[in-house]
């Protein structure tokens, strides 16, 4: 299992561009020079000239352009049962999904490769750092994805994990290399950041207050962000002042000017306090979800529930992906940039669009014992918002793998 996870990272970049290798590989032809034809395009011989030229073109490969492939034999990258700190919200397998075929499909962008997750070279790069996933359920799941990815190759007295408030963290001792994650549902404060009760039917945020989290992720090493489907409803009350003071000023603000204002306090506070030599920085567009079956040709009454294969129809967009904010994550980076910050957007939206089957739908721990009523209706309870495990958010780790060692 190990040993599949793990081919030359090295060599992905001279795959990526086998094209415009190909047609380098012609020129040269044409010039006369005839040693380079037959099996001698293996990678050794590449002439420097092409490798760098193969560079070129792997910055210029959309990752987030492709489709999804069948492929058991190399997926998944990690098996659930044997994941130590496997979530009962993700477990799907355990509880009780039959059809597994959701583990197994691989993104292949359309213009190159990804590269193969390789857990001990990402260990090898966090040692003595920090990872930190920063936001909500789904980036928790994208951080459970993470720490089972390399956890298989850490033996078991050489890892720990814990969780103290609204941190978690992951640490593979041997490389003093740390995977967190940090509850921070709207990355602003809110009344909702209890990593525990956080359902609160009147939901509160002070949209200029970052702080109270922020301290806990300053001095990290790379940071990965998000925050969508918490913002998802007509209009927020927001506070200026403290949850206690009677000065305080409450205010209705509709969506998505709310959501704007919070990512400018959250890209305000990145400016000043992060060191872009030192840290690099990450934001995970919106999550999809799949409610809607008529949406995908299903009845209205339908949604993932009892889906089994992906939707093949290219550029699917569903109603639960919302344009105007993504345009506004997009501004907001693009702003940042011309400040003199990189943050690097991971477009999982349309890729994960596609897989209405990869979420827990019913194969998941209840929190509470369902009805009969539920029970007699399945649709009514199911999951359409998180992902199971192995599954999409491991594919989403793979780009991100992608861009760490690309930067
Ligand atoms: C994975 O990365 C490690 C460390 O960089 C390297 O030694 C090893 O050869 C890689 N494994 C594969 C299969 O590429
Ligand atoms: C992979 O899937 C193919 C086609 O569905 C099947 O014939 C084959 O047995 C599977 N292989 C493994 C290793 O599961
Ligand atoms: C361990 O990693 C942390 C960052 O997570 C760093 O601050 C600390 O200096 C490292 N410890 C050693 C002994 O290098
Ligand atoms: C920023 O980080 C780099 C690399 O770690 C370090 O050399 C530099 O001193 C830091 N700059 C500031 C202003 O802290
Ligand atoms: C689930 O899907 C299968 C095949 O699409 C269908 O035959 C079956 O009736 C569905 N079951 C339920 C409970 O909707
Ligand atoms: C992310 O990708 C989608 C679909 O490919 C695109 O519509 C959207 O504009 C992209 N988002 C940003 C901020 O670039």
């Amino acid at each position: 299992m190990v040993k599949k996870q793990q081919m030359v990272a090295g060599t992905w970049g001279i795959r990526c561009s086998f094209q415009s290798l190909a047609a380098l590989l012609v020129t040269i032809l044409v010039a006369g020079v005839i040693y380079l034809t037959g099996e001698s395009g293996s990678l050794i011989e590449v002439p420097l000239l092409t490798l760098k030229h193969a560079d070129d073109s792997m910055s210029h490969c959309n990752f987030f352009s492709g489709k999804w492939v069948f492929d058991n034999h190399s997926y998944p990258l990690y098996k659930e049962k044997q994941c130590t700190f496997m979530s009962d919200q993700l477990a799907c397998e355990k509880f009780g999904r039959k059809d597994l075929s959701y583990q197994q499909w691989r993104w292949q962008p359309h213009h190159c490769d990804l590269p193969r997750f390789n857990a001990t070279a990402l260990l090898e790069k966090l040692r003595d750092k920090r990872l930190v996933f920063v936001g909500d359920s789904l980036n928790r799941g994208q951080w459970v994805s993470m720490v089972c990815l390399v956890e298989s190759s850490v033996p078991p007295t050489l890892k720990s994990m814990h969780t103290s408030g609204s941190l978690s963290t992951f640490k593979a001792i041997e490389y003093n290399a740390s995977i967190e994650f940090y509850w921070a549902p709207l990355l602003v404060d809110s009344n909702s950041d209890d990593p525990l009760n956080h359902r609160l039917p009147d939901r509160i945020v002070r949209v200029q207050a970052i702080e109270k989290h922020a301290r806990h992720w300053t001095d990290a090493d790379i940071l990965v962000f998000d925050s969508y489907l918490w913002w998802r409803r007509p209009k927020m009350k927001v506070l200026w002042g403290s949850y206690e003071s009677p000065e305080g000023i409450y205010k209705e603000v509709k969506m998505p000017r709310v959501y704007q204002m919070a990512l400018k306090t959250w890209s305000d506070w990145l400016e000043i306090h992060i060191n872009s030599s030192k840290t690099q920085l990450f934001f995970v567009s919106m999550s999809p979800t799949h409610k809607r079956g008529k949406e995908w040709g299903k009845a209205s009454d339908q949604n993932c529930y009892n889906e089994t294969e992906p939707i093949w129809k290219e550029g699917y967009w569903g109603s639960g992906s919302d344009h105007k904010m993504m345009r506004i994550v997009g501004e907001t980076i693009d702003e940042l940039k011309i400040r003199g910050v990189k943050v690097q957007l991971i477009n999982i939206t349309q890729l994960s669009q596609y897989r209405k089957e990869g979420h827990p739908s019913i194969y998941r721990k209840q929190w509470e014992p369902l009805t009969e009523e539920q029970l007699s209706k399945p649709v009514s309870y199911a999951d359409c918002i998180h992902w199971c495990l192995p599954g999409v958010p491991d594919t989403w780790n793979e780009l991100l793998y992608a861009y760490i060692f690309r930067y």
